[in-house]
């Protein structure tokens, strides 16, 4: 029991941190490129050394200056932000241990994937992450650094490929997060060994009485934007683990690959529109055939899923061919490949409590889940996980059969 609550404490409060701190990043990363594309020319500034910006809010108004560079004199209180981002990743990182690598066999091994010991699939995830940044640091830093088109394909390619490398040696919702994790490590790094350490080096030249390098500037606000693109594609990655239709098709790294795009258009959006450019309404159209196509290609399935899908009866005219299995013999098989798990003892290890409070004991209990048993056993095979209770192709056939045969009756 108190192994169970451990469990359950030290995820929720992990994700609770991992939250928090994302939402402060993410949210000053918002704000500081809505204030950058809105500052505009203010007289008492030459051109091309900054702007400033009114806002309103909470009560009063603010009015921000933005020196290009740096200013002339360095102001005894200076606000940096910087420990949003390293408690973002820390905390993910955290979690990233706590829910795949501690439970690697409930989460991150597929042995119909790859068999492998939970070290070697631990080991495999960080060097995929650390691999991510120093190749992403190598394509910025090289010729195509110079143009922001070659590079954002660069990385989108390199974030591609990652997410198929992942697919190719983990369960899918290990390779969904450790994509996830790949860009939110490039982004956290970009913060930590680029941003800031530039921005150290104009308050050290500044102090020194030295021209700062505007150099150090353009590239920190090119990692800066490479950062706002990648937001929205690693929050939809973050939740994807808890919708297995995103995860549950050998096609999962084109949906990533649609996802990127989608979520880097809907910014361009904000970005143009805070610019005071005007709205970029077709942003959101092509945004939309996107994410459609993700949809589309997610049912798709597992061709495990689909096999235990051709066996299901059709129904004709609300009558089912074939004689679906009998609820008993249902209920009989979920005690047996899911109830380890899904009952008020569970049996399994690190699976103190039932997950997500979902008890699956009693013929009654599986008949108020049928939908989300079909989904989660028979359209994906996300249950059991990695099918660490060996359920068989016919169970899953037997299920479908089920289901099809309610709903057949309930159309009646
Ligand atoms: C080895 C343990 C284990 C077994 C066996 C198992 N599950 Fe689960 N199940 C889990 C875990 C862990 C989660 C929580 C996943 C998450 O939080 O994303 C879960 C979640 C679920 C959910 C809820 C998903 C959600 O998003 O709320 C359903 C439904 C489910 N399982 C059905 C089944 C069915 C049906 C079976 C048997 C075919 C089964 N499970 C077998 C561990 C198990």
């Amino acid at each position: 029991m108190i192994e169970a609550a451990i469990v359950e404490w030290g995820g929720l409060l992990i994700r609770w941190a991992h939250i928090i701190t994302g939402i402060a990043w993410i949210g000053a990363s918002f704000y500081f490129m809505h204030l950058d594309a809105a500052i505009r020319a203010t007289p008492d500034m030459p051109a091309g050394q900054g702007g400033e910006a009114w806002e309103v809010h909470g009560g009063g108004f603010y009015q921000v200056r933005k020196f290009l560079v740096a200013p002339e004199f360095l102001p005894d209180h200076l606000i940096w932000h910087k420990w949003q981002a390293y408690t973002t990743w820390i905390t993910g990182f955290f979690l990233l241990v706590w829910i795949y690598y501690l439970s690697a066999d409930l989460y991150l091994i597929d042995p119909a994937v790859m068999a492998m010991s939970p070290w070697v699939a631990a080991g495999l995830g960080m060097a995929g992450l650390a691999a991510g940044w120093l190749i992403y640091d190598q394509l910025c830093k090289s010729g195509l650094g110079a143009n922001d088109t070659h590079l954002s394909i660069a990385c989108f390619v390199l974030v591609v490929v990652a997410a198929y490398g992942f697919q190719s040696v983990f369960s899918g919702r290990g390779a969904l997060i450790h994509t996830g994790a790949f860009m939110a490590t490039i982004m956290s790094a970009n913060v930590f060994f680029v941003i800031i350490p530039n921005q150290k080096v104009v308050v050290a030249d500044l102090i020194a009485g030295r021209a700062p390098d505007p150099a150090l500037g353009e590239q920190a606000k090119q990692r800066s934007a490479h950062n706002n693109y990648l937001t929205l594609p690693v929050l939809f990655l973050m939740l994807s683990g808890h919708y297995p239709l995103t995860f549950s098709t050998p096609y999962a790294f084109v949906i990533v690959a649609l996802v990127l795009i989608a979520g880097a258009l809907i910014r361009v959006y904000f970005n143009h529109r805070n610019a005071g450019k005007g709205e970029l309404w077709w942003t959101w159209a092509v945004a939309a055939v996107c994410l459609a196509a993700a949809a589309a290609i997610s049912l798709s399935s597992t061709p495990l899923g689909r096999q235990a899908l051709a066996i299901a009866p059709k129904i004709d005219g609300g009558v089912p061919v074939q004689t679906a299995a009998a609820p008993d013999e249902i209920a009989d098989i979920v005690a047996g490949r899911c109830s380890m798990c899904h009952a008020r003892l569970t049996s399994y290890p690190r699976v103190g409590m039932a997950p997500n409070g979902i008890l699956l004991d009693t013929p009654e209990a599986v008949a108020r889940h049928a939908e989300s048993i079909y989904l989660h056993s028979v359209l994906t095979t996300a249950m059991p996980p990695n099918n660490v209770s060996g359920m068989t192709l016919a169970e899953r056939r037997q299920i479908a059969a089920w289901f099809e045969g309610r709903n057949g009756e309930r159309a009646e």
